[in-house]
């Protein structure tokens, strides 16, 4: 899938502008919550100046970030916190953030660290889908982790991807879509 094409920056248009709009939820650590996300994300960048296309590329994100937040957040640390959700659209852009327990290995944010700046070393995050693939085709799936999320956020959705911990050490992921392009 690809998300429509780049408006109001070439051809002479007005900028696009989202309806301004907020929708936060705190979810369990459970499977359902990606899906339930889905569908709310859907209807939330719908309902705020998306198109169809958009709106199902942020859904994705919005389950994908729930997803590693599940996978990744340290719940045995902190079992009975909740995934938290914000969805925001701004007049310019629109924003998926996810926080979760921030796990305390700093090698594993690291790993977090280094392949968002690996994505966005490249010049287009298509080429960053493309040379993973070939990586997994190499190693033949090997360690049955394909790490085509946050890559897939990138390229799929056109999203900057970003992240932070907070000072009650939950890991904030972000991902930031601007209709006009960022490029
Ligand atoms: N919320 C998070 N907390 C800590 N580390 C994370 C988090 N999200 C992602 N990561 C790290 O970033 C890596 C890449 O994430 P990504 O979603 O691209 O791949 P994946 O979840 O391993 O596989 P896939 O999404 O393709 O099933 C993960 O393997 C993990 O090391
Ligand atoms: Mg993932």
């Amino acid at each position: 899938m690809t998300a429509a094409p780049h408006r109001g920056d070439a051809y002479g248009e007005m900028p696009r502008v989202l309806v301004i709009g907020r929708f936060t939820e705190d979810l369990p650590a459970e499977w359902s919550s990606a899906k339930r996300i889905w569908d709310e994300a859907r209807v939330f960048f719908g309902a705020h100046g998306l198109d169809e296309s958009e709106s199902h590329a942020l859904a994705t994100t919005a389950s994908e970030l729930v997803e590693n937040a599940i996978k990744y957040g340290d719940w045995a640390r902190a079992p009975h916190e909740p995934i938290s959700v914000l969805l925001d659209a701004s007049p310019r852009a629109a924003t998926v953030e996810v926080e979760s327990p921030a796990v305390d290995n700093p090698v594993l944010l690291r790993q977090l660290d280094d392949r968002i700046q690996w994505i966005r070393g490249f010049q287009s995050p298509f080429e960053a889908y493309v040379e993973r693939l070939k990586q997994l085709a190499s190693l033949g799936y090997a360690d049955g982790v394909s790490g085509l999320g946050l890559i897939r956020i990138a390229y799929e959705a056109r999203c900057l991807l970003d992240f932070y911990v907070t000072p009650s050490r939950q890991l904030a992921m972000s991902a930031v879509y601007q209709p006009d392009g960022f490029y």
